[in-house]
């Protein structure tokens, strides 16, 4: 198959041997079958697989491809079980499973390999393999639901399924990845998917279909609503689960057992958490200082710029391998988002003449948030960024390390994009706060939330999630803690930068130049919503309230 039908298709044909492992690791788990049914069945591995396991029963598979219904026919005939079994060519978006499922008698597995492609990938090839335009306007109320847009085409199928099993007792067998399982499992956990039981079993997806990711099987019974829990197997050959996985309120966490153990810890972080500066321009933006005013790009040129835009920076493996020293510097062109950038022309000529040399660059940002944005636009970009001391983490790593980030050379250091932050006036504070943050507590609660394979395992909602004053007394740092919090916060000095809870007051102040901390952080106010995104209306009440008591404990005006 050519490579654009093997992407719009999620072409990966699953290996005889490993269906026959999931196959018999189903009979271990002591499912029995009726009916098998195959929903994408290709080539028809999982059919035979099945015959083999399951001797008496029914063999139903469909696909949209021809040429697979042939083979899996042919397959199925080989394997002496043509005369129990049927494959339909048949398009997965099209059919009525419902119908399917209620026509059905006895014990039903609904066992295969859905096809592993998102929909923003077939809209790039100009491909039509996604669901009908009605029913895609269904999934987009799943996915305002489930707080995606992006999704992959198997995980729209699995809650097909799901959906049309809700009403009967079933076993759901499916190899996905990883993120796909938990995302169905949190959709039907919270839309009452009447999931009884589930697991799911690591596979080595590089070995079996050379995909870098991570997948698994996933195992589900259907028919009543059970525990929002999954166990997580390391293998399918694995005799006990490793972790359970589950729901905690709104949010799939992913050792359940140690997080109602450590739960106490989780509430609302009284600072607000930033992710670094963003430029997606990474080629001119970003430069080594070589000689004096001249520096270079990441194209290799060399170029002389004035020092004034210049910041030191630090990136996502820079803060995960301990290195605080910057070696790179990037451009800074506004102080806060929507600034004008026009005035760097005549506060630094040469810096001006770079930028508008690489302007095309800079316009063919794919990202539609620089649409109708001033040229050379920013995001991530506040007064908070200039503060001189920053804890600062990787989100790409799984084991977060906070790291303290003093001013380098007089200069404020930035992080990109890949990374987040506290902000903070005084070092004192930041040390503190990176000392509770990097406590064996804090470290503990953070791995039973966070989950392994995906790409960026620490998030602003989960740092926002981390309750300061629990963990500090945790971690025996609760004396310090307090003494922090009865800073003067309302001096500008002290001001520590509690940006979920303060709101500068005064008018920004123009340009970039370093200011006095007084004039940079003005007087704080009480600002009574969160701004971070809230997965939830429960998650948005519960910020507004702890928002509100935060407020309440560091005695700031309403
Ligand atoms: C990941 S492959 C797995 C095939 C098979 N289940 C196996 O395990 O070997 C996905 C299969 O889905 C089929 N497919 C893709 N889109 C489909 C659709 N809209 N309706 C039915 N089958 C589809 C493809 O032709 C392909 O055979």
């Amino acid at each position: 198959m050519k490579t654009k039908a093997r992407m719009e298709f999620g072409d990966f044909q699953t290996p005889l041997p490993l269906a026959r492992e999931v196959c018999k690791r189903l009979k271990v788990e002591g499912v029995a079958a009726d009916v098998v049914i195959e929903p994408t069945c290709g080539q028809g591995t999982f059919l035979v697989a099945a015959a083999e396991s399951f001797p008496r029963s029914r063999m139903l598979g469909w696909d949209i491809n021809q040429t697979y219904v042939a083979e899996a026919r042919a397959a199925l005939k080989r394997a002496g079980a043509s005369r129990r079994s049927s494959v339909v060519c048949q398009n997965f978006f099209t059919h009525d499973w419902e119908a399917e499922s209620e026509a059905l008698q006895g014990k039903l597995l609904v066992l295969g390999n859905p096809p592993w492609v998102t929909n923003s990938a077939v809209s790039a090839i100009n491909g039509s393999n996604l669901p009908t335009k009605e029913n895609f306007l269904g999934l987009r109320g799943i996915a305002a639901r489930t707080g995606k847009s992006n999704f992959d085409i198997s995980e729209w199928m699995l809650i097909r399924l799901v959906r049309a099993l809700r009403g009967r007792e079933a076993t759901l067998a499916m190899l996905c990845k990883t993120a796909t399982a938990r995302k169905l499992l949190r959709y039907a956990w919270q839309n009452d998917g009447r999931i009884a039981k589930a697991a799911l079993y690591r596979i080595d997806a590089a070995a079996h279909f050379g995909a870098a990711v991570d997948a698994c099987l996933l195992l589900a019974r259907t028919g009543s609503a059970g525990p929002a829990v999954a166990a997580v197997f390391d293998s399918l050959s694995a005799a006990k689960a490793s972790v359970r996985m589950g729901l905690a309120g709104q949010d799939l966490v992913a050792d359940i057992v140690a997080y109602r153990r450590m739960r106490h810890l989780e509430g609302l972080c009284p600072f607000r958490w930033r992710s670094g500066v963003k430029h997606d321009c990474a080629s001119v933006m970003e430069l080594r200082p070589t000689n004096g005013r001249l520096f270079e790009n990441r194209l290799g040129e060399q170029v002389e710029l004035e020092t004034e835009y210049l910041f030191p920076l630090l990136k996502c493996t820079d803060l995960a391998n301990g290195r605080t020293t910057p070696e790179r510097l990037v451009l800074v062109t506004q102080r806060r988002v929507g600034d004008d950038t026009s005035g760097i022309s005549h506060k630094a000529p040469h810096t001006w003449r770079y930028l508008q040399s690489h302007r095309n660059r800079f316009d063919a940002r794919g990202s539609s948030i620089y649409r109708g944005r001033v040229p050379f636009a920013l995001f991530g970009i506040g007064d908070y960024a200039f503060a001189p001391w920053k804890v600062a983490v990787s989100g790409l790593h799984r084991h977060p390390r906070f790291q303290v980030i003093g001013p380098f050379e007089d200069k404020p250091v930035f992080l990109d994009d890949t990374c987040y932050y506290l902000p903070f006036e005084q070092e004192l504070h930041a040390r503190l706060v990176a000392d509770i943050l990097n406590s064996a507590p804090c470290r503990q609660f953070l791995r039973s939330l966070t989950f392994t394979g995906v790409k960026r395992p620490v998030t602003v909602d989960l740092l926002q999630r981390l309750n300061l004053t629990a963990i500090a007394e945790e971690a025996g740092l609760g004396e310090q803690w307090r003494a922090l919090e009865r800073a003067d916060y309302r001096t500008s000095q002290a001001a520590p930068q509690l940006q979920l809870v303060m709101e500068t007051a005064t008018p920004p102040a123009k340009g970039i130049l370093r200011k006095p901390a007084s004039a940079r952080y003005g007087r704080p106010m009480i600002r009574q919503k969160v701004t971070h995104k809230p997965q939830s209306k429960t998650a948005a009440s519960r910020g507004d309230k702890a928002v509100a008591q935060v407020a309440q404990r560091m005695k700031f005006e309403t």
